[in-house]
């Protein structure tokens, strides 16, 4: 089958270790299925791949993706989760499971035509997405999802800021923030990326690390080093910076005295278990909030799509398609 996979991994050049070409199909475990893929995302965790952070070498071939919508084994059609962990093992949530994993990092992932997973991990797609909007859930959706109704601790009429509003979990947070009924504010470097916050809901959009009018409830985090310091600073006494990743870089330099004298707490959040993903489905049905799509782009041409992706040239997800 045709996929996208890491053949080796290259942290100074993370497209120089991607593959597009033949894989063997894959063996089917018990109590796994397969899934024949219509859509799937790219994420940042990708890249990470590649890079040899998400993936490590000896673990390669590996097909890429976490990612996916498509057909089940039934014909039915669904939405895949891409976390593999078992929720008895993490105090009744599969996030928490030490030894859990995401498509991609153990098991090959979905950037092929067809995708191996536990069956508890598919969940019907609801007929108002399209495989394309699907597709884009799982993973920076979820994220943004957990982050923002989980981990903030905002209510409605709440403010909250969103960091790099063009990222994949930002431009989620923004569009899910403003339907949830929060004030929301977003900065990015850019200022067209600015302007399509605006249009996507942000109330107010401001400069990368720039002054705003006023502290925030909570802070959405996925840039990581250039901006955690900014996030901290921008809270109100007790306001909450949820942290997700570190596009920019992985060890921040902030001011301690900020957090302790403000009370500001600095959590950490990964992905979501099923049924935040559960969750998310029935938001976006019930709201008619939609995943922004940067691009849409065959699987055969997957290496343009990470090359905007590494470039930060995307507002929104790159789908493919097998
Ligand atoms: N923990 C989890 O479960 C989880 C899940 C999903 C993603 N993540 C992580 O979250 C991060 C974002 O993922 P994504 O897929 O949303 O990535 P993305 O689409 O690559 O977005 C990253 C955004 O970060 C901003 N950015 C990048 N470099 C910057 C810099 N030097 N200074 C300021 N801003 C910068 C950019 O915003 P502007 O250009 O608008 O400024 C960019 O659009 C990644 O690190 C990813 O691994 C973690």
């Amino acid at each position: 089958m045709l996929a996208a996979f890491a053949a080796r991994v290259d942290a100074d050049d993370p497209l120089s270790a991607l593959e597009v070409g033949e894989r063997p199909d894959p063996e089917v475990p018990d109590g796994w299925t397969t899934v024949t893929v219509k859509a799937a995302s790219l994420n940042h965790h990708d890249v990470w791949a590649l890079r040899g952070v998400a993936l490590t070498a000896d673990a390669t071939p590996m097909v890429l993706g976490g990612d996916a919508a498509g057909v089940d084994e039934d014909g039915n059609e669904v939405v895949v989760h891409s976390v593999i962990g078992n929720p008895d093992a993490g105090g009744g949530d599969e996030t928490y499971d030490p030894r859990r994993s995401l498509l991609s990092e153990r098991y090959d992932g979905t950037f092929a035509q067809q995708v191996v997973v536990p069956r508890r991990n598919l969940l019907p797609k609801p007929s108002e997405l399209s495989f394309e909007e699907a597709a884009c859930l799982p993973t920076a959706w979820l994220t943004a999802y957990k982050m923002l109704f989980s981990r903030s601790g905002t209510r409605p009429g709440d403010t909250v800021l969103v960091q790099g509003a063009g990222g994949g979990v930002a431009t989620a947070a923004i569009a899910m923030a403003r339907a949830a009924g929060l004030r929301v504010w977003a900065t990015s470097r850019t200022e067209d990326k600015r302007k399509a916050a605006l249009d996507l809901g942000a109330h107010d959009v401001f400069e990368a690390g720039g002054k705003l009018p006023g502290r925030v409830d909570a802070v959405i985090d996925s840039v990581g080093e250039a901006t955690l310091d900014h996030s901290i600073k921008s809270c109100r006494p007790g306001g909450r910076v949820v942290l997700c990743g570190a596009t920019s870089g992985g060890v921040a330099k902030v001011v301690l005295a900020r957090i302790y004298f403000t009370q500001v707490d600095v959590l950490g959040s990964t992905m979501g278990n099923r049924a935040e993903l559960q969750g998310l489905l029935d938001f976006l049905v019930a709201t008619g909030v939609r995943p922004v799509i940067d691009t849409v782009m065959p699987l055969s041409q997957a290496r343009e799509g990470f090359a905007k992706l590494i470039d930060g040239k995307v507002f929104g997800k790159v789908v493919l398609t097998p």
